[in-house]
């Protein structure tokens, strides 16, 4: 594989890591060492492209795992509970007891090879016009990016593969087209709540009933999880968060279509004809022309 390179965009306050024509945040330094990593059969990996409903699904996938522990969710920090494999050394990753669950928004190729016949992969998709908004939001905020422009640079940055994490249709086409995934999507989870809620606990091979299942819907319900506050104890070595990480903000409306009130029709147009040309047309993304 070819080095990573350091670059700056225009608009973010931080460089940001280069590698293959994607761009990736600067503090995923070990990027190219998680091909190799060790994995183990009993790993989960939750995966999704950045603002698409990857920590809520990280929370329901971590309570199933671990006996719907609801008291040990709300007082052990979520970003110990479920590491973040882009942003955690590997040596850290490498050294925490089974069965271990990471959160990762990597392009499938950045994963070891055959990572879903050897362990659990979930893969979250949502509607890319709410992920766009999400993003915009997110980048403005957080420290590390304090992202200066518009939501139009970042609908133009959506069509020049320079948003974090790649090109969308190249990341979900990826994780659709692999059989071993678990695919599920936003919308579905919001609003299909009781059937996809079980599909993850299936394919986790758990068994649960319909009053625990509705009890963990409840628990993970979005203004529940804003209050929980293990999404507030951030890591110490997460240095460059720490003074600006309000989690309030990350919880930030949880709604399907919330791009009607951000987006211009042209805006809107235009993420249409980009996705509609790319997009496996097998995939339904719900709330689009398609
Ligand atoms: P919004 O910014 O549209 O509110 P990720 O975890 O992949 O970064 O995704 C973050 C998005 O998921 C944010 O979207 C966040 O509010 C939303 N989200 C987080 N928990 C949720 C929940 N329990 N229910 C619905 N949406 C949730």
């Amino acid at each position: 594989m070819s080095e990573l390179e350091r670059i700056r965009i225009e608009g973010y306050n931080q460089e940001l890591i280069h590698h293959r024509n994607i761009l990736f945040p600067g503090f995923t330094n070990d990027l190219l060492k998680i091909k190799t990593m060790k994995l183990r059969p009993d790993d989960t990996f939750i995966i999704g492209y950045p603002k698409s409903g990857t920590t809520w699904t990280e929370e329901i996938v971590w309570l199933v795992e671990n006996n719907l522990d609801y008291d040990k969710s709300l007082k052990t920090s979520h970003f110990e509970r479920v590491l973040f494999l882009d942003k955690e050394p590997i040596i850290k990753i490498d050294q925490l007891p089974a069965p271990r669950v990471l959160k990762s928004h990597l392009p499938l190729e950045y994963l070891p090879d055959d990572i879903a016949k050897f362990c659990k992969v979930i893969y979250i998709m949502r509607n890319p016009k709410d992920v766009l908004v999400s993003y915009f939001s997110f980048v403005k905020w957080l420290k590390d990016l304090e992202f200066s422009g518009t939501l139009e640079d970042i609908v133009e940055h959506f069509s020049k593969n320079k948003i974090l994490y790649g090109d969308w249709c190249d990341h979900v086409n990826k994780y659709f087209s692999n059989p071993d995934v678990l695919f599920i999507c936003y919308e579905d989870l919001l609003e299909k709540q009781m059937e996809t809620v079980k599909k993850i606990v299936e394919f986790l091979g758990k068994k649960k009933t319909d009053e625990e299942i509705e009890k963990l819907i409840e628990f993970t319900s979005f203004h529940k999880m804003k209050t929980n506050k293990s999404f507030g104890m951030i890591p110490k070595d997460w240095n460059e968060f720490i003074d600006k990480f309000d989690f309030k903000l990350f919880f930030r409306k949880g709604q399907i279509g919330n791009w009607v009130s951000h987006f211009t029709e042209k805006m809107s147009d235009f993420v249409d004809e980009i996705v509609k040309q790319k997009i496996n047309p097998k995939i339904k993304v719900r709330y689009l022309p398609l």
